[in-house]
């Protein structure tokens, strides 16, 4: 296959600025759209940035007219559950309407082939465990019934056009690129890596939440399945692969299959940075699976997916390093006092 021209929509952010350097990697050319509006520029370094809102048909266009574009991958989306919940409108508008403009853009441009970031918050809270495909869809926030609207609407577009897309449901994406350029940098950041390491250095509030610690499982936190974003990525260029090369529509689990607790990851946090991570206990929050734990069966089938750096200390570690540098932490004594 020679090399691609892949629209990366919301390419500037989190998990799609590795896919952007995973495909530059191989001799693929992305070229990110992306309205910044909660990505960053720096994170954009492996192809050019053409400054859009997806909700703007005009400016899709112009990037399609702008680029010979072979294939799009499509980040972009509001993704903090909290907000959703005050403000479903502007979740409906960007995940739901984004898309429906998107997909209008890619067939007025005749581009075809489609990988869509959905997520394991559209199972709700699950009955089987681990999760496979199958599992009934039964989302209980704003959000997941956002990426579930997304997913019913690509497959019935499918059924009717020429559309081929992929639908990787990831569970919890965390890590950093292993070279430390790129990492996660949301704001608010609701995730509980970041706000481990934030704590533990002593900066924010120098405190982190647990919430719920009466859950069924082993040590009554919540259990999720983390996976690190290079193994997404790698799983994001085998899907790519797949529908180039001609293959029907297909929708599948991305995670690593091993469930942590809150509680072991604030232990592991503890050994990779060497310093306590401070916490005050609160009570559950709504909507909150006691576990979520993926079956990746179909990933290993349909991708030859198999984790590399799926493991708490490697997703900590390079989170960590991460983190220390974009924080300005480097040779500083941690914990940061609070009067320092
Ligand atoms: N981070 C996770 O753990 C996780 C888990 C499951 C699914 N997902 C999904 O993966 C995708 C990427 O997540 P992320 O963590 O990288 O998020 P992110 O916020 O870091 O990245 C999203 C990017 O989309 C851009 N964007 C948002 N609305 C836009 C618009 N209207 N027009 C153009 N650009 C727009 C933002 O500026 C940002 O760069 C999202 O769709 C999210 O729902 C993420």
């Amino acid at each position: 296959m020679g090399s691609k021209t892949v629209l990366v929509v919301g390419g500037a952010g989190y998990i799609g600025s590795h896919i952007c350097k995973a495909l530059a990697a191989r001799g693929d050319n992305p070229v990110v759209f992306d309205d910044l509006s909660s990505g960053h520029e720096h994170a954009v370094q492996w192809g050019p940035l053409v400054r859009g809102d997806i909700r703007k048909r005009a400016e899709l266009d112009a990037a399609f007219a702008a680029h010979d574009i072979d294939a799009v991958m499509h980040f972009a989306a509001c993704i903090e559950v909290g907000e959703g919940e005050r403000e479903p409108l502007r979740f409906w508008d960007n995940n739901v309407g984004g898309v429906i403009t998107l997909l209008q853009a890619m067939k007025a441009a005749s581009v075809e082939t489609l990988v869509f970031s959905s997520t394991c918050a559209t199972y709700g809270e699950p009955e089987t465990l681990p999760l496979t495909e199958a599992e009934p869809q039964t989302p209980v926030s704003v959000y997941g019934r956002t990426k579930l609207a997304v997913e019913t609407m690509l497959s019935d577009v499918s059924k009717a056009e020429s559309l081929r897309y992929a639908a990787l449901r990831y569970f919890n994406a965390s890590g950093a690129s292993p070279d430390g350029d790129i990492g996660e940098e949301h704001d608010p950041e609701s995730h509980l890596i970041p706000n481990a390491l934030k704590a533990a250095a002593g900066l924010g509030e120098g405190r982190m939440k647990l919430f719920g610690t009466d859950y069924p499982t082993r040590d009554g936190t919540c259990v999720r399945d983390y996976v690190h974003v290079s193994d997404l990525a790698d799983a994001h260029l085998a899907a790519l692969d797949r529908l180039l090369d001609g293959a029907d529509s297909f929708v599948c689990n991305l995670g690593s299959g091993t469930g942590f607790t809150v509680r072991e990851i604030l232990e592991a946090v503890e050994t990779v940075t060497g310093m306590p991570v401070p916490y005050d206990e609160h009570p559950r929050r709504p909507g909150d699976a006691p576990t979520l734990l993926a079956d990746t069966s179909t990933a290993e089938r349909l991708l030859g997916f198999k984790t590399r750096r799926s493991t708490p200390e490697l997703v900590i570690g390079d989170a960590w390093a991460f983190h220390r540098r974009v924080w300005g932490l480097e040779g500083k004594a941690l914990p940061i006092k609070p009067d320092a």
